[in-house]
C-alpha cells in the first residue's frame, strides 16, 4: 500500500536544496511514498496531486521529521542497576566495573528472555519516534554468550555491533581476554555483525588493545566504532580518527585537538555525543554547538542500557542536547536524524527526500523547535516505518 500525506504544517526533509534552511522544511506540505515504502516525492501540498491517485491523509497542520536514527544501544542485557543507580545519586562515581553485574544477569537469562528484553525496548523506542536502531552486544563477554547476544540483536535490526571488548571478564587475564575476542568470539559473532565497537578507556582497554581488536575486526569485513574519552581523556579520539571509524562515541572529555581532528575527517568520522549517560552519570558535558561550529559531524544518541544511560527516548536526548550541550534546535534534529544515519554509514535513512525510506515521525506539535521545548513530554502521534503507520494513528 502507498502512502499520501498532505496537510503538514511543517516538514522537516533533511535536504536544504528542496526546503529552507539547513533542515530543508516546508511548509503547507506533502508526501508520496511507493508501495515499498520508499519516498516518491514531498513538496507543496497544493502539488500532490501529480504525484498521487490517492486519497492523502491529513495530517491537521501538525509536524513531520524524518524517523529518529538512535545509532548508540546496549539494549541485550537482563536485570538492571537500579541499586548502583541509587549509590551514585547518593555520591559514588560511576566506574566501567559495573559491567560485571550485567554481564552475570545476562549470562543467566534464557535466550527467551534476552530477546523479549531487548524487544521490549525497541518497541519502546519506536514509540517515542525511532525508526532506526543500531544494537550492540557486551553482555555475554563469553564466546557462547556473546555470540548469543548478537543473534538476539540481529533479530532486531540489521545495524549490529559486536562488542565482545566491552570489559574483561574478572575471571581472564586482560591479554587472554583479547586474544579470545580477536580469535574465536570475533569468529562466533562474525555472521550477525555488520560492525565491530570497543570500550577504550579507563578500567575497560587499552588504546594498543583497542586498535588491535578494531583492526581484527575491519579484516574480517566489519565496520568500525568505538567508545572513546568517557571516563578520562586519552588518544581515543585521536586513534579513532587515524583508523577511519564510522563514529567516536560519547567524546565526554575531549580536548580542542580532538575537536581539530574530529573535524579534519567530518566526511568519514561522526562523533556520537550521548548526554543521557552525562547526565546519569554526573559527567562532563562536551559543547555540541562549538564541535559543530569547528566542523566536527555530530550525531546525537541514547547510549540505552543499565548501568549510564536507561532512556531509550531520542527526543528526551535532544532536549538535553538542545538544553545542556549548546545545540540549537535545529542542530538537535539533524544530529538525531541524518547524523545519526551518518554514523551508520547509510544514505537511505535520516532525511526525507525522495528515494529515501519512509520512516517519519507525525508531532502532535507545530514544529521540531518543540521536541526540545517540552522535556519529558510525548508529542509522538504516529511513526510510520517503510511507509506503514507502525505506532498511533494517521
Ligand atoms: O556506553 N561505556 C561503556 N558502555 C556503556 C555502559 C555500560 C554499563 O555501564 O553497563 C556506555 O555508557
Ligand atoms: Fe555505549
Amino acid at each position: 500500500m502507498s502512502l499520501a500525506l498532505n496537510n503538514i504544517g511543517h516538514l522537516v526533509t533533511n535536504d536544504p536544496s528542496i526546503g529552507n534552511g539547513p533542515l530543508g522544511i516546508i511548509n503547507n506540505a506533502g508526501l508520496v511514498a511507493d508501495d515499498e515504502g520508499n519516498i516518491v516525492w514531498c513538496g507543496p501540498q497544493d502539488q500532490i496531486d501529480q504525484y498521487t491517485e490517492a486519497q492523502p491523509i491529513d495530517c491537521y497542520g501538525c509536524a513531520v521529521i524524518p524517523g529518529f536514527v538512535d545509532s548508540h544501544t546496549h539494549i541485550v542485557f537482563a536485570g538492571d542497576r537500579a541499586t548502583e543507580f541509587e549509590a551514585r545519586m547518593e555520591g559514588i562515581p560511576y566506574a566501567a566495573g559495573g559491567i560485571q553485574s550485567t554481564m552475570m544477569a545476562t549470562r543467566a537469562a534464557s535466550d527467551e528472555l534476552l530477546s523479549l528484553n531487548a524487544q521490549h525496548l525497541a518497541y519502546e523506542a519506536l514509540c517515542s519516534g525511532t525508526t532506526t536502531l543500531e544494537v550492540k552486544s557486551g553482555y555475554g563477554l563469553s564466546v557462547k554468550d556473546e555470540e548469543r547476544s548478537m543473534r538476539v540483536a540481529q533479530s532486531i535490526t540489521t545495524e549490529t555491533t559486536f562488542l565482545g571488548a566491552h570489559v574483561c571478564p574478572t575471571d581472564l587475564k586482560q591479554d587472554d581476554y583479547v586474544d579470545l575476542v580477536v580469535g574465536e568470539m570475533l569468529d562466533a559473532c562474525l555472521p550477525y555483525a555488520k560492525w565491530i565497537d570497543v570500550f577504550c578507556d579507563r578500567g575497560a582497554f587499552s588504546e594498543e588493545q583497542s586498535q588491535e581488536i578494531l583492526n581484527a575486526g575491519a579484516k574480517a569485513g566489519l565496520g568500525t566504532r568505538i567508545h572513546a574519552s568517557q571516563l578520562a581523556p586519552s588518544g581515543a579520539i585521536k586513534m579513532g580518527v587515524e583508523l577511519g571509524v564510522a563514529s567516536c562515541d560519547h567524546c565526554t572529555h575531549i580536548t580542542e585537538l580532538d575537536i581539530e581532528a574530529l573535524a579534519s575527517a567530518s566526511n568519514t568520522t561522526v562523533a556520537t555525543l550521548l548526554p543521557a549517560a552525562e547526565l546519569c552519570t554526573r559527567g562532563p558535558l562536551p559543547h555540541g554547538r562549538h564541535m559543530i561550529e569547528q566542523g566536527v559531524t555530530v550525531a546525537l544518541a541514547t547510549d540505552c542500557n543499565p548501568g549510564s544511560s536507561y532512556t531509550t527516548s531520542m527526543p528526551f536526548v535532544m532536549s538535553l542536547g538542545v538544553i545542556l550541550m549548546g545545540m540549537t534546535p535545529d542542530q538537535a534534529l539533524w544530529s538525531s536524524t541524518q547524523g545519526g544515519a551518518q554514523a551508520l554509514r547509510r544514505t537511505d535513512i535520516g532525511n526525507l527526500c525522495a528515494g529515501s525510506r519512509a520512516d517519519l515521525v507525525v508531532l502532535d506539535a507545530p514544529s521540531h523547535i518543540h521536541l526540545a521545548y517540552r522535556p519529558g513530554v510525548n508529542q509522538t502521534r504516529a511513526v510510520v516505518r517503510g511507509g506503514k503507520c507502525v505506532v498511533g494513528a494517521l
